[in-house]
């Protein structure tokens, strides 16, 4: 469960309007997170299914990208790069969750996962940016225990590649860290269940 991604396949060739096409979700919403949610590592047997709806921003240069599943739907996903990160801890990035599905705790169990898994992997930090201007973001990670880095805001601008796609940025971002040495317990996720299994 936990090997990187090796082999990633290109993306397939498929526009925009047809990829939001394909992301409709039928006709409801995931249950509230009362146990329903699982999150786990991508796999490449379920790489085609993710990327037909969630977008995978960081997938090109992907290091672990955990996804949150509703049974057989993926809801939600969240990059962690553990190498060459702006702290030198590992980061969580690319946290993404549909718009209709947001406000259902899908986030909170994506961000535990990444960070027992960081915690699993010996690291005592982890850290996350948002914009400056993305306070709903801000506001979830301050509750789950994350403070500012005491880096000021730093400046991305330029054009980076989204998926092979130049895409212009501009924007300040905040750096917060959260100590992940303690247990992360409260989470529900079968993955975090399964890990705890494992250590018993
Ligand atoms: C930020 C994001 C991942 C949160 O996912 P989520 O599943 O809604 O998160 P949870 O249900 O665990 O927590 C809800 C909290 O998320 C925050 N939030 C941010 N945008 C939100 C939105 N559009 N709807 C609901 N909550 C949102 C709020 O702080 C909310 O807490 P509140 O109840 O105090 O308002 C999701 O809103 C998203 O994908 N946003 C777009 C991408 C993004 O901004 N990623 C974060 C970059 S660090």
């Amino acid at each position: 469960m936990h090997r990187r991604l090796s082999v990633l396949r290109p993306e397939p060739e498929v526009r925009q309007p047809e990829r939001d096409a394909r992301q409709g979700w039928g006709p409801g919403p995931p249950a509230e997170n009362g146990g329903s949610i699982d999150v786990r590592e991508l796999s490449e047997a379920e790489l085609e299914l993710v990327d037909a709806r969630l977008p995978l921003h960081r997938l090109d240069n992907a290091q672990t990208y955990l996804v949150a599943w509703d049974g057989d739907k993926p809801v939600g996903h969240a990059h962690i790069s553990w190498e060459s990160t702006r702290l030198g801890t590992p980061e969580i990035q690319d946290v993404f969750v549909p718009e209709e599905l947001r406000g259902r705790g899908i986030g909170t169990e994506l961000s535990r996962a990444a960070e027992q898994l960081a915690h699993e992997r010996g690291y005592d930090q982890i850290s996350i940016s948002a914009s400056v201007t993305n306070e709903g973001a801000l506001r979830l990670y301050r509750r789950l225990g994350y403070r500012d880095a005491g880096l000021k805001p730093q400046r991305v601008a330029g054009t980076i590649l989204i998926r092979g796609k130049p895409v212009e940025v501009n924007d300040m971002l905040i750096y917060l860290v959260k100590e992940v040495a303690v247990d992360s317990s409260g989470s529900r996720s079968s993955y975090l269940r399964e890990r705890r299994k494992e250590e018993t």
